[in-house]
């Protein structure tokens, strides 16, 4: 009788212990898969970052994601506001319309100047899309 109990809380706490370890490794793996970066920092070459500059389509998911993320403080159509210099005109810029350094602050951010950084909230795509909708701002407003 005595065995039997004993043989049975066994098996239950191994039951348990294996369940939890099975939805641990499955949380952790979903919860990296949306929260952390998913990706590495994009990096192109001259004509790939022509080549998106030509997609409509990319275009207008930077400019999309411009206004909701970025226009609080660089300005609706990136002239600057009091808490961000604005992006249009490059060569007041550290980044001087360098585009993957552009990208790269945008990734990383600079935190102690101000800048938050996208590279774990936003998707690649996303960050790329930017970088070209800054990079077309600059274009149209050079003299
Ligand atoms: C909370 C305010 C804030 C938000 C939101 C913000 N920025 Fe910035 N950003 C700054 C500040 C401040 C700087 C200037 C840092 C410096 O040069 O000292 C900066 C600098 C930059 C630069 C570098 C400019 C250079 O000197 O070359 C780029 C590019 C840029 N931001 C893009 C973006 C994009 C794209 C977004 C939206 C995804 C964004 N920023 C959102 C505050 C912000």
């Amino acid at each position: 009788m005595n065995g039997n109990k004993s043989t049975l809380v066994i098996v239950f706490l191994m039951v348990t212990i294996g369940v939890s370890l099975v939805s641990y490794l499955l949380f952790n793996h979903v919860s990296r898969a949306t929260h952390e970066t998913s990706g590495d920092l994009p990096q192109l070459t001259s004509s790939e970052w022509t080549q998106k500059s030509l997609d409509p389509a990319i275009l207008h998911r930077g400019g999309t994601q411009f206004k909701l993320r970025c226009s609080r403080c660089h300005g609706y159509n990136g002239e600057g506001g009091h808490m961000a210099p604005a992006l249009r005109d490059s060569s007041a810029l550290k980044t001087k319309g360098d585009t993957n350094a552009m990208v790269s602050i945008i990734w990383y951010g600079m935190p102690e100047a101000g800048m938050p950084g996208w590279g774990h909230r936003l998707l690649p795509a996303d960050i790329v899309a930017l970088t070209v909708y800054i990079k077309s701002l600059q274009e149209e407003s050079k003299p």
